[in-house]
Order: structure tokens, then sequence, then C-alpha cells
């Protein structure tokens, strides 16, 4: 079976994802595609479930590594208008998965509405965030989402409710193929000051890491007790380099990826990263970094 058939203006094959993702590096997907609607998303998720072919859910790239080969399967890209809608209903605002974190941020502050607005600076979207509970040493998006609408690998669609979700650092219950749409209950404040507040969070953010750089984010999630990035700091790991991957000057739990890097190069970084700090501070760095 064509498992693009009928979709020719929105799926394609062999689709390059390095520009597809912040690290701009990496192979191309066997299948690509961008359905406009849910039905087609759930078509053409229920066509691979049926044919038994792999299928991913790209958000922005900005907290994946693609692998110079490329990946098997369907990686499927919610960009359509139908998947990225903001409504904000009284405390509430309810957002599409594809929509990004920052629009949803801002949205919610010009509204008066608290919770949100420590996640500027975050790249991403709704349902990356959701998937990995994204956050900062001031909060995470998972303390203030109430439910939410997923479709499972078998094209099957949920409603979550809060009793079924469950937040952890960087941990998150809502691990179905993708997710549709969440609602978060947030405060009511003052949209002046919750705009300030937001101002501040982004201030302190551009100061302490590398931003405008290709990269994808922390590297590796924080041990217990620990900073990943004060680690590898003080392992001395700083502007170390493999190829054109290189630990960032600014926050070292950051790679960067200079022009001429490949994926090999960064992931080989990685692991000389790892195994400096369990060499050195016996210490084992899990990555936050999702390798594809
Ligand atoms: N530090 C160093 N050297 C470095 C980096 C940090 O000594 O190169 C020290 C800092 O001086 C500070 C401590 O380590 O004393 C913590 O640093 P920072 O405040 O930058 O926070 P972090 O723990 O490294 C976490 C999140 C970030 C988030 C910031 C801000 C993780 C893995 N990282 O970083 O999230 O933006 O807090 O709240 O949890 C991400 O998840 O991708 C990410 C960037």
């Amino acid at each position: 079976m064509n498992l693009i058939r009928g979709f020719e203006n929105v799926a394609r094959q062999s689709e390059p994802l390095a520009m597809h993702t912040w690290f701009q590096l990496g192979g191309p997907a066997q299948y690509y595609a961008e359905p406009e609607d849910i039905d087609q998303l759930t078509t053409l998720v229920r066509r691979c479930h049926e044919e038994g072919v792999e299928m991913r859910l790209l958000g922005q790239g900005s907290n994946i590594l693609v692998r110079d080969e490329g990946v098997p399967g369907m990686v499927i890209h919610l960009s359509s208008p139908a998947f990225c809608e903001i409504r904000v209903e009284g405390r509430s605002l309810t957002v599409g998965g594809g929509a990004l974190l920052g629009r949803a941020v801002t949205t919610a502050v010009h509204r008066g509405l608290a919770g949100l607005e420590t996640l500027i600076g975050i790249p991403g979207t709704v349902g990356g965030a959701l998937h990995g509970n994204a956050g900062t040493h001031s909060g995470n998006i998972g303390q203030w989402t109430l439910e939410a609408t997923v479709i499972a690998a078998n094209g099957e669609v949920h409603q979550r409710s809060s009793d079924e979700l469950v937040f952890g650092y960087r941990q998150s219950s809502l691990d179905d193929l993708v997710i549709l749409e969440a609602s978060c209950r947030l405060e009511e404040d003052n949209p002046h000051e919750l705009a300030q507040r937001m101002q501040k969070h982004w201030i302190v953010k551009k100061a302490s890491q590398p931003m405008g750089h290709q990269s994808a984010g922390c590297v590796f999630k924080n041990p217990r007790g620990a900073s990943a990035g004060e680690l590898i700091d003080d392992a001395g790991l700083k502007g170390m380099r493999i190829g054109g991957a290189v630990v960032s000057d600014r926050h070292a739990n950051f790679i960067i990826a200079e022009p001429e890097c490949t994926a090999q190069d960064v992931l080989r970084l990685i692991e000389l990263v790892r195994g400096q700090v369990r060499d050195r501070m016996g210490i084992e760095l899990e990555l936050e970094l999702e390798i594809w």
C-alpha cells in the first residue's frame, strides 16, 4: 500500500529534517506529513498503525537531534492553523498542540492570566512542552494543565482529565502519539504587572543562555540537587569541541552546532561530556535532548 496515497499535497517521501530542527542537522524522514485537519491526521495515523509503520510527532524541533542517517517511518508535523488555535474563556486557556508555547504565554499575559509567564523564552510547541513538561526553576507547564485531548498510536482520540495527568521534572504522563489540545487553568492578575514579570524572566534567560545560536536547549537533565551545566563547567569542558559541535561558553549544558557540524559530532561530544562528568564527579548525566 502506498502510505501517502491521496495525501500528495500534504505528505511526501524523503523529507530533509534538518531544516525543521533548531540544530539544523541530520538526515531525512522516510515519510513526512503536515495534515490540514483532524480527519487527515487520524486517517494517516490509522494507516501507519495498520501497516506497522513507525510514527513520530515533530513539534518545532527545538529539543531533538536527528541522526545523520535520518529516521524511518512517518514524521508528522502539526503546522496547520487547525492545530494552533488559542482560546481564552474566563481563567481557562485552551491551546492547540501545534501552537507555539511563546504565543500561548504572551496571550495569557495580555489577557491578565498568570502562571505561564515564567515560561517565556522556552522554544517549541505546546505539544512538545507538555510531552516533556517544559519549565524553569520557577515553574512548569504541567502544573497549570487541567485536561488534554490526545490521539493514540492506533488513531483513537482520547480525553485525558486532571486525575490522569501526572507531571514531574521534565516528565509527563502525556505519552500518546499526538497531543491535540490542552487546557490550562490560570490565575487572574494585572496584565501590566504580569508583562513586567514576564520581561524579567526573559532578561534572566537571555543573560544566562546562548540564544541566537544553532542549539537545542539544555542537553542533559539536572541530576537531583545539582545543575548539569555547573557540573560540566566544573569539569572544565566549556569550549570543548568535536568537529563542528562545541560546548557553549555561556552555559555548559548547551551544545552549539557550528557550520559543517554533523549530528555525529554532537553525539560524540555528548558521550565525551558524559564520560568526563562520570569519571570526575561520579555522576551519570541523563539526556533531556531527544535523539531520533
Ligand atoms: N552554572 C554554571 N555554569 C554553567 C551553567 C550554569 O556554573 O555553564 C550554574 C549557574 O551559575 C547556577 C546553576 O548552575 O548557579 C544553575 O544554572 P541556571 O540557573 O542556568 O539553571 P540550570 O539548572 O542550568 C535550568 C533548566 C533550563 C532553564 C533554567 C532556568 C534543566 C536541564 N535546565 O537550567 O531549561 O531555562 O533552569 O530556569 O532543567 C531546558 O530545559 O532546555 C532549559 C534550558
